[in-house]
């Protein structure tokens, strides 16, 4: 790659996951578009292989010596905690070689994801300015921000026993309960403070970027703004700033023709995110509650979603009974695209931030079946905040599937959903066109980001 003499470079660290890598790829775009040249450095998880729409990237690998089966098997947390340590020096010396390499570039800006701190602290000793992202939402992140207080105050117990107190609120986060809360379920509480304590350190960043926008999550950002005595940017949603390719997998656009056969609002999409892990009767109670809704339903069943199965091969003979009639199922689809189709009613998610905000882009109203973390606080925004969503708790249950999706695709209750969906999608096109919030925003961080 032909390096650019004088114009700024932006080192970009994402998290090797798809829900992490996409924001982070959209961004890229957008500040390549405005003047900046771009470095992106991986580790070897999920490396996202550039298309041709990245060609004057520069990709660089963090070497590590984890286990390819790491990312797997300790799942996001621990998972992140062990990549935290193991890649700060290994980062150290890339970055090293890197300035030397760009010597002629005026100066270097560097922005993680929240969760690759170990920049942070290789930026620091390298007098170098650092940005922090957050690929998932102001709350979630003025929840991390608080849970050292909550903790401290012993406030975070009702998490700890089972007298159920989590269904209570917690004070100072309406409308979100104790079981809303960020916390991951792979992982032990202790271990998600660890690393949440880890992500937030307001004193070595120059600024945050969000990819939100203010029109839906105000409040959060305004208390952030006050917790942080740094800059704070809401930026997004991004995939509405930059439409470039950024899956990792490849995605079976057989299903978008198979939408074309389907009548307006008529279908169910189904996908629960790129890390779901489903049990076999899990999956087979879905398949039975999206039969007997008889609804139309498009389901996105990634390869080693189902535990012990490879794909659906294991599944009980039933499934196929249950699928063949009114559903289409794939192994992983154009997302965003599948969103966007005239067909699409209604979305049953994990509540993922990327999801959440191409559902709300699209005006699709939402089945939450959150299963970990941001999730959480997502489906609570979805359903009490924005009502644009229910929420399905407990256990997979047919009936329960049955109700949902009946909820949101017939009747009266998801028409008023969908209206509230599609004004707020008006509302974050009008966020990002010219003039609006997240317009202003992106444009005040880069003037920022120039003048470090
Ligand atoms: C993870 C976390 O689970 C999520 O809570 C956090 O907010 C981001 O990181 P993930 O679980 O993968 O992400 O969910 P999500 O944030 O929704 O991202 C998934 C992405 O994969 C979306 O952009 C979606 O469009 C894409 N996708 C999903 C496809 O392109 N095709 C599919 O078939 C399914």
């Amino acid at each position: 790659m032909e390096v650019k003499p004088g114009r700024r470079r932006v080192l970009l660290v994402p998290v090797p996951a798809q829900g992490h890598i996409s924001p982070m790829m959209q961004l890229a775009k957008t500040l390549h578009s405005k003047g900046f040249s771009i470095t992106v450095a991986q580790t070897k998880f999920n490396y996202f292989i550039p298309s041709d729409d990245f060609s004057d990237f520069q990709f660089v690998t963090i070497p590590e010596s984890l286990p390819e089966t790491d990312f797997e098997n300790l799942r996001p947390v621990l998972f992140l905690l062990k990549l935290n340590k193991e890649c700060q020096a290994s980062f150290k010396d890339c970055l090293s070689h890197l300035l030397l390499q760009h010597s002629s570039d005026i100066s270097c800006v560097i922005i993680y994801d929240e969760f690759m701190y170990f920049a942070k602290a290789v930026a620091k000793e390298f007098k170098l300015p650092n940005v922090i992202f957050s690929t998932t939402n102001a709350t979630t992140f003025f929840c991390r921000a608080v849970f050292e207080k909550l903790d401290a105050n012993n406030v975070l117990s009702p998490l700890k026993d089972s007298e159920g107190k989590e269904n209570e609120l917690v004070p100072g986060l309406h409308p979100l309960r104790y079981k809303d809360l960020p916390t991951s379920k792979f992982a032990p509480l202790e271990k998600t403070l660890e690393l949440y304590r880890s992500t937030v350190d307001k004193q070595a960043a120059s600024c945050v970027i969000i990819n939100t926008a203010s029109c839906l999550e105000n409040s959060s950002l305004c208390c952030l703004q006050q917790q942080l005595d740094i800059p704070v940017y809401p930026i997004g949603p991004l995939h509405m700033v930059s439409s470039a390719p950024t899956s990792l997998l490849e995605e079976n656009k057989s299903c978008i023709e198979w939408l074309d056969e389907q009548k307006r609002n008529s279908v169910i999409f189904v996908s629960l995110g790129s890390l779901a892990l489903m049990e076999t009767n899990e999956v087979m109670e879905m398949a039975s509650g999206l039969d007997s809704s008889k609804q139309h339903f498009l389901w996105v069943i990634k390869p080693g979603s189902i535990r012990g199965s490879e794909w659906i091969e294991f599944l009980p003979e039933e499934f196929s009974e249950m699928v063949s009639g009114r559903g289409y199922v794939v192994k992983w689809a154009p997302q965003k695209e599948v969103l966007a189709h005239h067909g699409v009613g209604g979305f049953w998610s994990h509540c993922g931030w990327n999801s959440t905000l191409e559902s709300i882009g699209e005006g699709v109203p939402v089945i939450c079946r959150p299963s970990s973390s941001d999730q959480k606080v997502n489906a609570g925004y979805l359903d009490c905040v924005w009502r644009i969503g229910i929420q399905v708790e407990g256990e997979v249950e047919r009936r329960a599937v049955e109700r949902a999706v009946k909820r949101v695709m017939v009747g009266e209750e998801g028409e008023e959903m969908r209206k509230r969906a599609m004004c707020l999608k008006e509302r974050l096109r009008a966020s990002v066109g010219e003039g609006g919030s997240s317009h202003k925003s992106l444009h005040e961080f880069v003037h920022f980001i120039k003048s470090l």
